[in-house]
């Protein structure tokens, strides 16, 4: 008979200690450099008095606020951190004007009071991120291609901590990532990436709605930011023969093999053969220049 009630006295003090449970600290997955964030530690005092409840930033405390105190709440100035006290109490910590340096691993550590004194901790990590300062960039499209052109695109997004997300969508279905060419972000001089993303694109038939193919760019930081470009292309439509007009109209894409236009590709077939798109504009430069010579050359001819 005693020894039972000794047993139940002792399950119920048992049961005392470990009255303070589910302690548990949630941070935003990221936070913008120079917005609040708000950070909080949730737990079950189960009936125990709370004695404190003490935040740390890489195991260096903050802030504590002790109910029974007056004030509640004690500041330890730390770096980086500012925390707004008329926004916190015992379950939330709002730090003001977060800069990347804030970024960190933060603990609250929750204490009983008497009897238990029992203490909890919990650990999360803040990410404060810069995000771009301009939406997603996108290069070297064409705005016309023909069936079995290879479509080639770089995105880029401008200046970001850490890099931010690229993925390239057609039509609005996410592009495979046998099409992608992707390049490391280096981190710049002043601290931010650029991350680039290629695409390459086979031209068919199959990829174009009402003769429009849409090619978007979307670039994203957690749930914080996402920002898009789209641009849409054209197929091009099959031109009318060499021979149905006196004088061909001449585009630079239409650059032929010889026996299509014999009389201009010595001038421009060598540079066609490799680099296409690099030399684009510089042989459409040439091709004003040359262009009264050559239809010059042609009337002579005939
Ligand atoms: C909190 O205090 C700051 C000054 O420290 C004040 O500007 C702000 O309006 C206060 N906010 C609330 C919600 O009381
Ligand atoms: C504690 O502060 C948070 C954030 O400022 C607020 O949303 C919440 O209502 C406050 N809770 C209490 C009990 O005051
Ligand atoms: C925010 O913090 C940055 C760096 O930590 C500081 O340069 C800036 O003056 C602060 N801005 C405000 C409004 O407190
Ligand atoms: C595209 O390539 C396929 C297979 O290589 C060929 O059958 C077709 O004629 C080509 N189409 C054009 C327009 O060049
Ligand atoms: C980019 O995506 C990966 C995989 O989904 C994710 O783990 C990472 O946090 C994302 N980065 C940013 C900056 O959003």
């Amino acid at each position: 008979m005693c020894k039972k009630l000794i047993l139940v006295v002792y399950l119920l003090l048992h049961e005392g200690v470990f009255a303070l449970r589910d302690v548990k600290l949630t941070i935003p997955a990221a936070v913008e450099r120079g917005k609040q964030a708000k950070l909080r530690c949730n737990y079950d005092m189960e009936g125990d008095p709370l004695y404190a409840v003490k935040w740390y930033k890489s195991d260096r405390e903050f802030f504590r606020y002790t109910p029974l105190d007056i004030p509640p709440f004690k500041q330890f100035s730390t770096p980086y951190i500012n925390v707004v006290e008329n926004l916190s109490n015992g379950s939330f910590v709002v730090l003001n004007n977060v800069s990347l340096e804030s970024s960190g691993k933060f603990s609250c550590e929750v204490s009983a009071d008497a009897p238990s004194f029992y203490t909890v901790d919990a650990v999360g990590i803040l990410q404060v991120v810069e995000v771009p300062k301009e939406g997603p960039i996108i290069k070297g499209l064409k705005s016309r291609y023909r069936l079995n052109d290879t479509l080639k695109a770089e995105c880029t997004s401008i200046k970001s901590h850490p890099a931010a997300n690229l993925t390239w969508f057609v039509n609005d279905f996410q592009v495979d990532p046998v099409h992608l060419r992707r390049n490391r972000a280096h981190l710049s001089p002043d601290g931010f990436y650029s991350p680039r993303l290629g695409l390459r694109l086979l031209i068919t038939k199959q990829l174009f709605v009402n003769g429009r193919l849409r090619i978007r760019c979307l670039a994203s930081m957690h749930d914080i930011y996402t920002k898009s470009s789209e641009i849409s292309v054209e197929i091009e439509k099959p031109k009318l023969r060499y021979k149905t007009t006196p004088l061909p109209i001449f585009h630079w894409e239409d650059a032929q093999p010889a026996e299509r236009y014999p009389h201009t590709t010595l001038i421009f077939a060598p540079s066609t053969n490799h680099k296409p798109s690099v030399g684009n504009s510089i042989h459409s430069k040439l091709f004003l220049v040359y262009l009264p010579i050559l239809v010059r050359v042609v009337y002579i001819l005939r």
